[in-house]
């Protein structure tokens, strides 16, 4: 059986170009699993999953339990609110808890930038990050890519524009990491004051202008102004943005191609993006959740399966 070459998913820049290839191979397999009447494989019966939540998610947390129970495995769930957390436990105390219950791996979404990391030099179990601060979100940045190559097949050459709240996104990095790692040829919109400095250095290059970069890409991935994590004002209003950096139907219109639209959710319908081009044709948002379904399935089957433990 073909392996990856990490035992911990923290981030994409640990990954080889060969994992990722071996995850969309896998994923495809699950998706076909996924679509049958019946849904559910035996290959992670013996192992326990805990997913740890300490910040909110509906899209990826809904989608790594059901990834979690099509694969069989015994799946436990922790949100903050409910913990110890609140009377003080440190992240590491609370993990080493659960572990010390007989878990396999844990799957951890956390507020702090690096968390997963910090996490898998002090306890001794398979760490997937759902998403740590504004650092890096790996399992997204796999369903985005592989949602591209469902529909372009390979990626070297495209032109894959990410336009939004690139400083405060944990998509944006691991999406670049993977499209360069593809092959792909990557470019940022945003307001100058939400682009971090220095971002160029990973081989990405920079417009201001919307419609410039819109004539330019095959795809184009509309990120959400995280406000909470603002603590100051970005840009002067929110209508100002939407005028400047949101997209809409007559932008889309004025295009001389049809491209594709990626959002990862949730929307924040009429800021960076309309009802009418998030439900139009060109969108692939419902198939991006359905394929994150399948490439979780990936994930979690092939680091289950290096684990010491039974995989069917
Ligand atoms: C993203 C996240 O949490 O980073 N959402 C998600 O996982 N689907 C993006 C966002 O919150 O805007």
């Amino acid at each position: 059986m073909k392996r990856l070459s990490v035992s911990n998913l923290l981030g994409i820049k640990y990954l080889q170009p060969e994992d990722l290839h071996l995850i969309f191979e896998t994923a495809t397999h699950f998706k076909e699993v996924i679509n049958r009447p019946i849904k559910k494989v035996p290959s992670l019966r013996d192992i326990t999953i805990a997913n740890l939540f300490f910040e909110d998610s509906t899209r990826t947390k809904l989608s790594f339990e059901l990834a979690e129970k099509r694969l069989s495995a015994d799946v436990i769930n922790f949100s903050v609110s409910q913990s110890s957390v609140s009377k003080g436990e440190t992240l590491v105390d609370t993990v080493k808890n659960i572990i010390a219950m007989k878990v396999d791996m844990v799957v951890l979404r956390h507020p702090n930038s690096g968390a997963a990391h910090f996490l898998s030099k002090y306890v001794d179990s398979c760490i997937i990050n759902a998403g740590d601060g504004t650092h890096e979100h790996p399992s997204q940045a796999l369903l985005d890519a592989y949602s591209l190559y469902e529909k372009f097949g390979d990626l070297s050459g495209k032109r894959i524009a990410i336009v939004g709240d690139i400083l405060h996104s944990r998509v944006a990095l691991s999406n670049i990491y993977a499209l360069k790692m593809m092959g792909a040829e990557v470019k940022l919109c945003a307001p100058k004051s939400l682009l971090p400095k220095l971002i160029e250095s990973l081989g990405v290059t920079i417009s201001f202008d919307l419609m410039e970069v819109l004539n330019w890409c095959d795809a184009v991935n509309m990120l959400r102004v995280q406000n909470e994590r603002m603590e100051l004002s970005y840009f002067p209003s929110t209508r100002e943005y939407s005028q400047k950096f949101g997209l809409n139907i007559e932008r889309m219109n004025q295009l001389r191609k049809k491209i594709v639209i990626l959002h990862p959710g949730p929307i924040n319908r009429g800021v960076e993006i309309t009802s009418e081009v998030a439900d139009s044709e060109q969108a692939i948002i419902l198939d991006q959740v359905e394929n994150g379904v399948a490439i979780r399935m990936a994930i979690i089957y092939l680091l289950g399966s290096q684990i010491n433990i039974k995989v069917t």
